[in-house]
């Protein structure tokens, strides 16, 4: 069974969740091919896969625009294999926050008309070391401002790999035909299955 992964990261932390998920389609003894949105270097190919994730971060309340418009312009080849959208974002890691999160994904899907048969909101990290002034306050005075997070303790991160497992061996055993393997547990954590 082939994979095609479709993702694009800014800081890094997407592309570390990328990684994960290669390594669980790999156990589950797939192949993967690797899209960044970002480098399109050659044309998107989904005639010769069986099923596609999707990742991407959320900056600035809303996906890569490079990543969208690659969704967008694929959906029929999208609409033909079963696919996993993994929704990266910092508000994800907090209870207060994933109504917002939800809204973000929500606002993709209505943007580019893509539904996909799966989806899970992820908690990405703070990567000060390598935030600039404003992006600097943009995470804590708009994304942190509710809760007791500082961005000047450092890098850290909230990814539940877990649950990212979970979900992803869930999603693989489906499209393989090994039917509905995602417990009520998983399901709570996030992983909404599209009927
Ligand atoms: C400038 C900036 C803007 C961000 N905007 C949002 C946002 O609007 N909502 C959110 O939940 N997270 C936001 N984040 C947090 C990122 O989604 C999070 O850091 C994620 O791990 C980034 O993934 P990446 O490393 O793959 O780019 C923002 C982060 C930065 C640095």
């Amino acid at each position: 069974m082939r994979t095609i992964i479709i993702f694009e990261s800014y800081e890094g932390q997407t592309r570390r969740i990328v990684e994960r998920v290669a390594e669980r389609v790999h156990a589950a003894g797939g192949s993967v091919g690797l899209f960044d949105a970002s480098q399109q270097t050659a044309p998107l190919r989904l005639n010769t896969t069986d099923r596609v994730i999707l990742a991407a971060p959320v900056h600035e309340r809303r996906h890569p625009k490079n990543f969208e418009l690659l969704v967008a312009t694929s959906l029929e080849d999208l609409a033909a294999v079963p696919t996993l959208m993994l929704s990266v974002s910092l508000k994800a890691a907090f209870p207060e926050g994933r109504d917002e999160a939800q809204d973000f994904l929500d606002e993709m899907k209505m943007r580019t008309g893509f539904t996909p048969d799966r989806e899970l909101l992820v908690a990405g990290a703070i990567r000060s070391d390598n935030y600039d002034y404003y992006q600097r306050q943009i995470v804590q005075h708009v994304l942190l401002h509710n809760v007791d997070v500082d961005v000047s303790d450092g890098p850290r991160e909230f990814t539940d790999w877990l649950a990212l497992r979970d979900a992803v061996d869930g999603f693989l055993a489906e499209a393989s035909g090994g039917g509905s393997v995602v417990d009520l547990e998983t399901s709570a954590r996030g992983c909404v299955e599209r009927s």
